[in-house]
């Protein structure tokens, strides 16, 4: 490319340790892609708000909306489970046999309160039932609120027990 101003110093104060500024003329092809680049924004904005009407909150919300479809959130009994690990479950014995024994029997057979072993449950049988029945308790029945009594880790605990101990489903 012809360029008659090629390396002209510019010969003000733009200069520091040596190297000075040139006032050359740009390249054609650059000129042309930085108003290349500057078209192409203005375009680009066009359509991504009006055009297209996309923004990021709505891809955020649809990514989201996504994988909420691809992993669903456990369920009360699956989160309960996750829990309900050997440790918490020997735990729970410990807190079964200080405080449930009494009405339910040391093996669970029951007695004041009801077979614990068996498949039949009268307020429901799920990891989530046993825990609700544990923490609130039949109070007409006889059957306390433990909730107040054990705080909800020993609930959980003492619930992952029962449950492991044959008739939970
Ligand atoms: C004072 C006696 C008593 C004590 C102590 C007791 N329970 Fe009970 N429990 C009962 C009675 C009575 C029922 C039956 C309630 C009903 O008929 O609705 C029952 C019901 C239950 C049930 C529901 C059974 C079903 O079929 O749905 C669970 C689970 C249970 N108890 C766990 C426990 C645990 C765990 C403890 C110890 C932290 C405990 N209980 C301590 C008397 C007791």
């Amino acid at each position: 490319m012809s360029n008659e101003r090629q390396d002209v110093v510019l010969g003000h104060a733009h200069e520091a340790d040596g190297i000075e500024e040139y006032d050359n003329k740009l390249p054609t092809w650059w000129v042309g892609l930085f108003f290349g680049c500057v078209v192409w924004a203005g375009a680009y904005l066009a359509w991504f708000h009006f055009v297209a009407d996309t923004s990021q909150a709505k891809m955020y919300q649809e990514e989201v909306a996504a994988a909420a479809l691809a992993w669903p959130a456990p369920t009360a009994d699956q989160a309960l489970a996750a829990a309900a690990t050997p440790e918490a479950i020997e735990e729970g014995r410990k807190i079964y046999m200080a405080n449930c024994v009494a009405c339910h029997g040391p093996a669970m057979k029951g007695g004041i309160g009801p077979d614990l072993t068996d498949a039949t449950w009268i307020h429901g049988g799920g990891l989530a039932d046993v825990q609700k029945t544990i923490s609130e308790g039949v109070p007409a029945k006889g059957m306390l609120s433990w909730g107040p009594i054990l705080g909800p880790q020993k609930v959980a605990q003492v619930a992952a027990f029962v449950h492991s101990s044959g008739g939970g489903m």
